[in-house]
C-alpha cells in the first residue's frame, strides 16, 4: 500500500541530523518526550508552565466541564507582557537586544529590552489617556514596523484585546474587522515601503472609516514622512503623544493583572462564509504553548538570533515574531520590505549581516527566491545558520530540498512546522534532534494526539488520505470565535464530537509521520496566505458590472494555489480585457493585492446545487481536467 502514494514514497528519503545538532538540541530525545507527555498531558503541560512567571499559580491546569471550551489554567495569574518584558528587564537581559529592525531602504534600527520596555510603558500610558481600559477593541493596522510590536505589547499591558489586521488587507476588508470588533482605538501609519512603493496606509484607514461606526480615536505613526489628511479630534500622531507626560511617572506603567483565561487579541481569518471569523487567544495557555513550542521546535538559545520572515499582521507574526522570541528572551530580526528588493538576495544580505541563526519562512518564498538560481544565495556567507523552518503550506521536496542544500549548506535541519490561526501553536513539527523526510510537519508536538479519518471518524490505513483532526486539547487553542461561540462549535467540533477539525486533508505513513495535502474547505492558501473563496466573492459582486460570482483555487508553481474566478456578467457590460483589469483592481482595492485573482473567466452560468449552492469542487475539477465525482446533487 505505501507505494500507491507517490507522496508517501518519499518517506524513504530521510535526513538525519548530525550528532553536534543532536549533542546541543534542547530536547535530546524527541520520541521520548512525546511518548512520556501522552500518558498525562495535565502533567505535561503544568511543567512546561513552570518555566514561566505567574502572579498567582493556577489552581486547576484544564477545565474542560465545558466541553469545547476549555480552560487552562484557571485560578493563574498572568499578563504576557509579564513574561514578554518585566521578567527581562530585572534581570541582566535588559541589555539585550530585544529587535534588531531593517526597513526595505536599509535604515537600521536596534531595542535593548530596556528600550523596548520604556517605549511600551509609554504607548500603554498613551493608550490609557484615551480611555482605553481592561478588555477594550483595539485594531492595529500597520506596516512591518518596531511600532507594530510596542503597539501590541502596549495594548496587552493594559488588558486591553488587540485585532492586528495585516498591512496588506485594503479597505472593505478593513473595514469589516473594524467594525465587527468594535474598536474603540485604530493604530495605524502613514504607511510602509513595498517593493519600493509606497503603500498609503492612513488613506485606506480613513476610506475604511467612512464605511464604518468611528472609532474615537486614531493614532498615527510617521514612517513614510508623507503627507496624510488628519482630522481633528479623531487622529493624532504618535510621536507627539509619545512626548505629553502621561502620569507622574510617564515611563512607567503597571502591568495589568489578568487571569490566565483573560482575552489578548482576537485574529481575523477567513472560514467558509463572507464573514471573517475573528479566532480569540488568551493570556495564560498561549504564552505557555508558544513558549514551549520555540524552545522545543526551533531549539531556542540565549545566543540565538532569530529570524521569522512572516508579517505580524498574521498568527505566525503573532506567535513567532512577537510574543514567542520575547517570551524567550531572545534576539530576533524584523525586515519591513520585500525579498528581491532591491535585489533577490536581499535576504541573504540580512542573514549575514546580522548573523542570523536560526531562519524560519514560507514554501512560496522559498519557491519564489529559488527561481532566480543559488548564485544569490552564493554570494553570501550564510554559514551562522544552525536552523531553518518553514510554514504556511506543504512545502514540495523539490523546494525542501533547495532551501536544505543551498541555504543550509547540509547542516541546517528543516522544520517544517504545520499549525493555524485557530491552533496559536505548532501542532505537527519535528525537533532537530529527529529524523526528516522533505515534505512531512513529520509528528505532533508533544501533548498533542492527532490522526487521519474517513468521513465516519475512522483513522484510515497507512497512506490513505483522509481529514485531519486533533483529539487532545492544548493550552494555545483558541478559546472561541469572539461574539460567535455557535459557529465556534459548528466549525471546529461538530464533525466528528469531541475532536478538533482542522480543515485539512492529510495521510499519514508507515513510521507515523504526516503529509498534510491541502485545505478541504473553501479557504485557499495563496503564497501561504489565508483566504476565503465567499470573502473574495462578495467583494467581486460589489462591482457594478457583476451579477455572480464563483471564486477557486488552483495549484500554481510558486504561490502553491492561485485565485480563478468565474463572473456572470450583468446584463449590458461587455466582457473584454479592460473590464478584466478594472475587476482586478477593484478587488484588490476592497480585499488587498493578495486577493488579486490570477485568472477571470466570463461564463452565463455557474454549476450549482438545487438548493443553490455553488459547486466549487466542480468548477475545481472541469479546470484541472478531472474526474466530475458524485453530480447527483447538480440543479440541472
Ligand atoms: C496550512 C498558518 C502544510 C494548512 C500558521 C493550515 C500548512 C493552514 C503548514 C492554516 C505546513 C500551515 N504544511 N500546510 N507546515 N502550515 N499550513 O491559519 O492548510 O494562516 O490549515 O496559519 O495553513 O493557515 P493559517
Amino acid at each position: 500500500m505505501k507505494e500507491e502514494h507517490p507522496i508517501v514514497q518519499n518517506s524513504t528519503e530521510l535526513y538525519h541530523p548530525s550528532p553536534e545538532t543532536v549533542a546541543q538540541a534542547n530536547v535530546k530525545d524527541p520520541e521520548a518526550v512525546r511518548i512520556e507527555a501522552a500518558k498525562d498531558i495535565q502533567a505535561y503541560w503544568a511543567k512546561r508552565a513552570e518555566e514561566l512567571d505567574w502572579y498567582k499559580k493556577w489552581d486547576k491546569v484544564l477545565d474542560d466541564s465545558d466541553k469545547p471550551f476549555y480552560k487552562w489554567f484557571t485560578g493563574g495569574k498572568t499578563n504576557i507582557v509579564l513574561n514578554a518584558l518585566d521578567r527581562h528587564v530585572k534581570t541582566w537581559r535588559r541589555n539585550k537586544l530585544a529587535l534588531i529592525w531593517e526597513s526595505e531602504k536599509g535604515e537600521v534600527r536596534t531595542f535593548s529590552y530596556h528600550a523596548m520596555n520604556r517605549e511600551v510603558c509609554k504607548f500603554a500610558n498613551v493608550l490609557k489617556s484615551m480611555g482605553v481600559v481592561k478588555g477594550d477593541l483595539v485594531t492595529i493596522y500597520m506596516p512591518r514596523i518596531p511600532e507594530t510590536v510596542i503597539a501590541m505589547l502596549a495594548t496587552a499591558k493594559i488588558g486591553a484585546v488587540h485585532s492586528v489586521v495585516y498591512g496588506g488587507f485594503s479597505v472593505e476588508a478593513l473595514h469589516g474587522r473594524i467594525e465587527d470588533s468594535g474598536s474603540k482605538v485604530v493604530i495605524t501609519a502613514d504607511g510602509g515601503n513595498m517593493n519600493g512603493k509606497k503603500i498609503e496606509l492612513k488613506k485606506i484607514v480613513d476610506e475604511a472609516l467612512k464605511r464604518s461606526g468611528q472609532p474615537e480615536h486614531v493614532v498615527v505613526i510617521k514612517h513614510l514622512g508623507i503627507d496624510v489628511m488628519m482630522e481633528q479630534g479623531r487622529d493624532y500622531w504618535y510621536h507627539e503623544l509619545m512626548t505629553l507626560p502621561m502620569s507622574k511617572n510617564g515611563l512607567k506603567c503597571e502591568t495589568e493583572v489578568m487571569d490566565a483565561e483573560d482575552p489578548l487579541f482576537i485574529l481575523y481569518t477567513s472560514g467558509t462564509t463572507g464573514k471573517p471569523k475573528a479566532i480569540l487567544h488568551t493570556h495564560g495557555g498561549y504564552s505557555v504553548g508558544i513558549h514551549a513550542t520555540i524552545k522545543d521546535v526551533f531549539d531556542l538559545k540565549e545566543e540565538d538570533r532569530w529570524w521569522c520572515t512572516a508579517d505580524p499582521g498574521w498568527i505566525t507574526g503573532h506567535s513567532y515574531i512577537v510574543y514567542g522570541p520575547l517570551i524567550a528572551g531572545a534576539t530576533s530580526i524584523m525586515y519591513e520590505g520585500a525579498p528581491m528588493y532591491p535585489y533577490p538576495d536581499r535576504w541573504w544580505s540580512i542573514i549575514e549581516k546580522y548573523g542570523v541563526t536560526i531562519f524560519y519562512s514560507t514554501p512560496t518564498a522559498i519557491r519564489g527566491l529559488m527561481r532566480f538560481g543559488e548564485s544569490w544565495a552564493n554570494r553570501h556567507d550564510l554559514s551562522s545558520l544552525r536552523l531553518l523552518g518553514s510554514v504556511g503550506e506543504p512545502i514540495n521536496p523539490e523546494a525542501w530540498r533547495w532551501f536544505y542544500k543551498i541555504i543550509g549548506k547540509e547542516k541546517c535541519p528543516i522544520m517544517d512546522t504545520w499549525w493555524q490561526t485557530e491552533t496559536g501553536m505548532f501542532m505537527m513539527a519535528p525537533m532537530p534532534a529527529q529524523p526528516l523526510k522533505p515534505g512531512s510537519a513529520t509528528k505532533p508536538f508533544p501533548g498533542i494526539d492527532a490522526d487521519v479519518v474517513n468521513a465516519e471518524g475512522k483513522s484510515v490505513p497507512v497512506g490513505e488520505e483522509g481529514f485531519l483532526i486533533l483529539k487532545n486539547p492544548w493550552p494555545a487553542m483558541m478559546r472561541t470565535i469572539y461574539k460567535d461561540p455557535e459557529r465556534y462549535v459548528k466549525t471546529y467540533w461538530s464533525t466528528y464530537p469531541g475532536y478538533y477539525f482542522a480543515g485539512d486533508s492529510a495521510r499519514k505513513d508507515s513510521d507515523g509521520y504526516f503529509w498534510v495535502i491541502g485545505r478541504v474547505d473553501d479557504v485557499i492558501k495563496v503564497s501561504g496566505y489565508r483566504l476565503g473563496t465567499a470573502e473574495i466573492e462578495s467583494a467581486f459582486i460589489t462591482h457594478h458590472a457583476v451579477a455572480e460570482a464563483a471564486v477557486i483555487g488552483l495549484p500554481h508553481e510558486i504561490k502553491g494555489m492561485a485565485i480563478h474566478a468565474y463572473l456572470i456578467l450583468k446584463s449590458g457590460n461587455e466582457p473584454n480585457e479592460l473590464l478584466i483589469e478594472d475587476l482586478r483592481k477593484h478587488i484588490s482595492h476592497e480585499l488587498g493585492p493578495i486577493a488579486k485573482p490570477e485568472k477571470i473567466e466570463f461564463v452565463s452560468s455557474l454549476p450549482k446545487t438545487r438548493s443553490g449552492k455553488i459547486m466549487r469542487r466542480l468548477l475545481k475539477a472541469r479546470a484541472q481536467g478531472l474526474s466530475e465525482g458524485d453530480i447527483s446533487t447538480l440543479e440541472e
